[in-house]
């Protein structure tokens, strides 16, 4: 099967460590939407689509992406970093995929660390800040390895 992650790091490229376990594991070709602009898929079986959390969404740039393919029938799987580090922040991206015609096999979350003065005053990103510290971390890159082997 031939695999390929289209990712989109912008902060402090979190997500790229696990788009590169994911890689890794499953000899999957990685592209960093920061440097490439055509995007071929024909050729692969499997399709991994992941950014960091900013401002409440994934990356528009993936969207975007995923927008301009040809998925119908494709199996993808969706994953994502963030401060609070949670799958509830893929399900727009895998509505889209879904509404493409793809199958979604999965989806993947894990906390990335942040500045919260680097994109907002208020508390509560503050507070949130401390727990996502250290992220993602030795059990983090444990779990994506668990999840893409599954
Ligand atoms: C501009 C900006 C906005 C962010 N907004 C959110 C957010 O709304 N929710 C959240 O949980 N984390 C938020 N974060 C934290 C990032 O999602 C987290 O650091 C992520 O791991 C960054 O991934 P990257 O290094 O791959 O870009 C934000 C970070 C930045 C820089």
């Amino acid at each position: 099967m031939k695999s390929v992650i289209i990712y989109c790091s912008a902060y402090k490229n979190h997500t790229e460590k696990i788009a590169k376990v994911f890689a890794t594991e499953i000899n999957a070709e990685l592209i960093n939407l920061k440097e490439s602009k055509d995007i071929i898929i024909d050729n692969y079986d499997l399709i991994g689509f992941g950014s960091g959390v900013y401002k409440e969404r994934m990356a528009s740039q993936l969207f975007s992406c995923v927008e301009s393919l040809s998925l119908k029938g494709k199996s993808t799987f969706v994953f994502s970093t963030s401060g609070v580090g949670k799958k509830f922040y893929n399900k727009k991206l895998i509505r889209l995929l879904e509404l493409k015609g793809a199958k979604c096999k999965g989806s993947f979350a894990c906390k990335g660390s942040f500045i919260s003065k680097d994109f907002s005053d208020n508390k509560i990103f503050e507070f949130m800040s401390k727990f996502a510290q250290g992220h993602p971390n030795y059990k983090d890159l444990s779990e994506a390895e668990r999840f893409i082997k599954k």
